[in-house]
């Protein structure tokens, strides 16, 4: 049996406010990922045939973050959920098999579930199965309609529709549906917006099944927080602590600790080894692979970050870096695109690097900055080195060799080379080659004045003095 999935994702998302009139609902992020990848990372592993995501508003920006593993297709006018799947007609038509159904703003579905709900569709040969949940409060979902004496599900009533009577019904439909694909397209011609919202419902398909005689089953999902849909910032917010929960009880189950699993804030690609500890307040992002036991934290973030075992990172900001095993990083510094530590390395406070490779055992330890920048084994990088990099026009390379001792204070006035076990005074400003083995001082020598003070300040005085008169 084929699967296909649509994604429904044109639609506007006025509830979430934005000031951006081309922000799309599906695009906003919680920890990091799109909605609608949350939705797409759920499916994925079900095997599916094709997925077709339905962009419209804002659709620009929904299309680049899905197009590298979805079809992507237009709706053109934002006229209901039943002609967002009609948009996939040409495309899917023809094909033989189930298709899913899902709205791109319900982030807490499972793949178990998504799996889950098409055996049942197909164990119980249903040409569509719906899925419901019962809710305390069943304000703006569509209402499922059951008949009276044999229970089987009549209708879905939008609650902009419903009567008083059927506002009181608690089982709602969740946004979710398995159609026979065939009969899908057969019949989607048929919808009409006959309905307060002038809108083309998908959910009226439901009774249009039923009249030409097909079997529809609904199949009421246990955990109703799976189909929550996400319409504004406060559901938004909700559905990301969910999120957070899921992912730090998985971490937490496979080895990982947490001292305060309510303060960090891990996305759903991260990948972190046995015996690593996340201290508080810490927030790891992107596709970071972080190795064993580590400690990391607290206040610490990092994005896309690759890091080996054993190091110990405090309250740091690194983003696009790569860091060896044994090292000791921060508190405070920041890695920027670029960087690579390797082992037995300390960086510490203060300390900015960019673009720059730290080979094993190298100490920059304070208040420093390296930007363009290579340096060899074991060299010490003393406190206040800077490399000046930039012309206001181009950036350059400084290339360190192994063994240097760089004197607090010096700043490197890149394009520059610097020979291995060579050393640099404190306060030199280095704008030529360094051979190896020297040591090279670059300031000016100190002048000494005998009661050069004394003589200053009479001077001063006198001047004050005469400006009076
Ligand atoms: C919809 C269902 C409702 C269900 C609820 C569950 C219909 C008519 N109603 O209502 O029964 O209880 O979801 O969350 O289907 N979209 C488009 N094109 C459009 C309109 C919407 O792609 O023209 C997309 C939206 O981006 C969204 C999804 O369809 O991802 C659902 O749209 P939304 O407006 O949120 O529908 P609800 O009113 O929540
Ligand atoms: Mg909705």
């Amino acid at each position: 049996m084929n699967y296909y999935a649509i994604v429904l994702a044109a639609g506007k998302g006025t509830r979430m406010k934005s000031r951006d009139p081309e922000r799309s609902k599906v695009s906003y992020p919680i920890l990091g990922k799109a909605l609608v990848n949350y939705v797409i990372d759920a499916i994925l592993p079900v095997g599916m045939k094709e997925i077709v995501v339905v962009v419209g508003f804002g659709g620009e920006v929904t299309k680049k973050l899905v197009e590298d593993r979805a079809k992507v297709i237009w709706q053109k006018d934002l006229v209901g959920t039943g002609n967002a799947v009609l948009q996939a007609k040409e495309l899917l038509k023809d094909k033989e098999g189930s298709t899913l159904v899902i709205c791109g703003d319900t982030p807490l579905v499972t793949t178990e579930t998504i799996e889950h709900i098409f055996k049942v569709h197909k164990k119980i040969k249903n040409h569509l199965t719906i899925v419901t949940s019962v809710l305390e409060k069943p304000d703006g979902y569509g209402r499922i309609i059951r008949d009276s004496k044999s229970n089987y599900v009549l209708a879905i009533k939008e609650d902009k529709d419903c009567s008083e009577d059927e506002k009181d019904i608690r089982e709602v439909n969740a946004g979710l549906y398995i159609f026979d694909n065939k009969f899908l397209f057969e019949y989607i011609n048929q919808l009409t917006a006959d309905n307060s919202q002038r809108e083309y419902y998908l959910t009226d398909l439901v009774g249009i099944f039923k009249r030409n005689g097909k079997k529809v089953g609904a199949y009421v999902v246990e955990n109703a927080v799976e189909v929550f849909g996400i319409n504004d910032r406060v559901q938004l917010s909700y559905a990301g602590k969910v999120i957070r929960k899921r992912i730090n009880h998985r971490l937490m189950m496979s080895g990982v600790s947490m001292e305060d699993p309510d303060s960090t804030y891990i996305s759903p690609d991260v990948e972190i080894g046995k015996d690593t500890v996340i201290l508080p307040n810490t927030t790891i992002f992107g596709k970071c692979k972080i190795g064993e036991a580590n400690t990391i934290g607290p206040n610490t973030f990092l994005d896309t970050v690759e890091i080996g075992d054993d190091n110990v990172i405090q309250s740091s900001w690194i983003s696009d870096s790569k860091i060896g095993s044994y090292n000791e990083i921060g508190p405070f510094t920041k890695m920027r695109a670029g960087t690579i530590v390797a082992n037995h390395c300390r960086v510490g406070n203060f300390v900015e690097l960019k673009n720059t490779e730290l080979n094993d055992g190298v100490k920059a330890a304070h208040l420093t900055y390296l930007g363009d920048c290579q340096i060899g084994e074991k060299t010490n990088v003393g406190c206040g080195t800077i490399t000046a990099n930039y012309d206001g026009f181009n950036k350059m390379h400084t290339e360190i060799g192994k063994n240097v001792f760089l004197g607090s204070g010096t700043i490197l006035v890149a394009p520059l080379k610097v020979e291995d076990s060579s050393f640099t005074a404190a306060g030199s400003t280095i704008t030529k080659d360094v051979k190896e083995d020297s040591l090279v001082i670059a300031r000016a020598r100190q002048v000494e004045i005998e009661h050069g003070y004394t003589t200053f300040m009479n001077k001063a005085k006198a001047k004050k003095e005469a400006s009076k008169k």
